[in-house]
């Protein structure tokens, strides 16, 4: 059922000249999950709803689903599934109605729709919640009933944006594991937008950085993070040291070594998930960050740290 997508040369100026997408390709194999990862107005709902067909290119812009322009289908006909910013459900309606909606609009039987809500309910884990509102719902199982909803027609390509915006964090991390194993399982193409840095690289084959309405960087979490194509976009997916004059690294490029080059003075050390994490004052006047192995001792704060620099690990840019 999934489908390749692909934007070519697709670029979105809104009536009032403001550019929400540059001309932009982009292309998502059958099947991959690419997390759209971005600052605030960078362009990622605009190019979701280019992708659904809620919204037109610019003149020249193409939408291609396996090979097919589909620029002029309307959204109805694309056979798209979507969990948009703030996933309304329809108040009135139960669990099980809200996740058969897509299938009654389609004109789906009954005797069809029934087996496939029930399908739809064990996959999401809310069987025993199907006769209640969503006002009778929890955010997580609310925003569980949106992705059930959306995936009940089973769709050629998933559009999720922002799905956890709403939800705190411990829900989200479990919601996070949840859809990553689901994603897997469906095999379905899909694109996430998420403003959190981990979620984009835990839950996508390959992720895509934008910037200013367009992307900077594509691919693989891995890739993005150890080589990223630029200072935006190394900044926006970990944490980033400056050791001046161009050069950059990672926290895993430093560690402590009384016999090492650099120095750095201690400002603060947080402990996090068996881990403790050190921030220095670099001489230059700005902050080093690195991570301590475990076990290992924490120095005082104020006090001067030697380290060594894995120079294998340096960005420049
Ligand atoms: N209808 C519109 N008319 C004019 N400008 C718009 C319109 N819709 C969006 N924009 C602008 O286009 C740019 C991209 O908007 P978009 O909604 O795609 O951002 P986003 O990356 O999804 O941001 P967020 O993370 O805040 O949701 C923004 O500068 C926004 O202000
Ligand atoms: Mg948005």
């Amino acid at each position: 059922m999934s489908v390749r997508a692909e934007l070519r040369g697709v670029a979105r100026t809104f009536a009032d000249g403001t550019r929400g997408l540059l001309p932009t390709d982009l292309v998502l194999e059958p099947g991959s999950v690419t997390a759209l990862l971005g600052p605030s107005g960078c362009g990622k709902t605009t190019l979701l709803r280019l992708l659904a067909g809620l919204a037109r290119p610019d003149p020249g812009g193409a939408v291609l689903f396996d090979g097919r322009d589909v620029t002029d289908l309307p959204v109805e006909r694309r056979n798209i599934g979507m969990v948009f910013q703030g996933y309304a459900l329809f108040p009135h309606m139960t669990v099980a109605r809200n996740i058969g909606y897509g299938l009654e609009a389609r004109g789906v039987p009954r005797a069809q729709r029934e087996p496939r809500v029930a399908e739809m309910l064990r996959l999401v884990r809310l069987e025993a919640l199907a006769g209640r509102r969503p006002d009778q719902l929890s955010g997580g199982q609310r925003q569980r009933v949106a992705l059930a909803r959306a995936l009940a027609p089973q769709p050629a390509l998933l559009l999720l944006d922002e799905p956890f915006g709403a939800l705190d964090a411990a829900l989200r991390l479990a919601l996070r594991v949840e859809l990553a194993a689901l994603l897997t399982a469906l095999r379905v193409t899909a694109v996430i937008v998420t403003h959190d840095q981990a979620e984009a690289m835990a839950l996508g084959d390959g992720v895509a950085v934008m910037e200013g309405g367009r992307i900077g960087q594509r691919g693989t979490p891995r890739d993005i993070y150890e080589r990223p194509a630029n200072r935006f976009v190394a900044g926006f997916v970990g944490t980033l040291n400056d050791l001046g004059e161009g050069r950059f690294c990672r926290p895993e490029a430093l560690r402590p070594d009384p016999a090492g080059p650099l120095e750095g003075r201690v400002s603060a050390a947080f402990f996090d998930a068996g881990r403790t994490r050190l921030h220095l004052a670099a001489p230059g006047g700005g902050e080093w960050v690195l991570e301590l192995e475990p076990g290992q001792a924490v120095p005082e704060r104020g006090s001067a740290l030697r380290l060594a620099l894995d120079e294998k690990a340096v960005l420049r840019f």
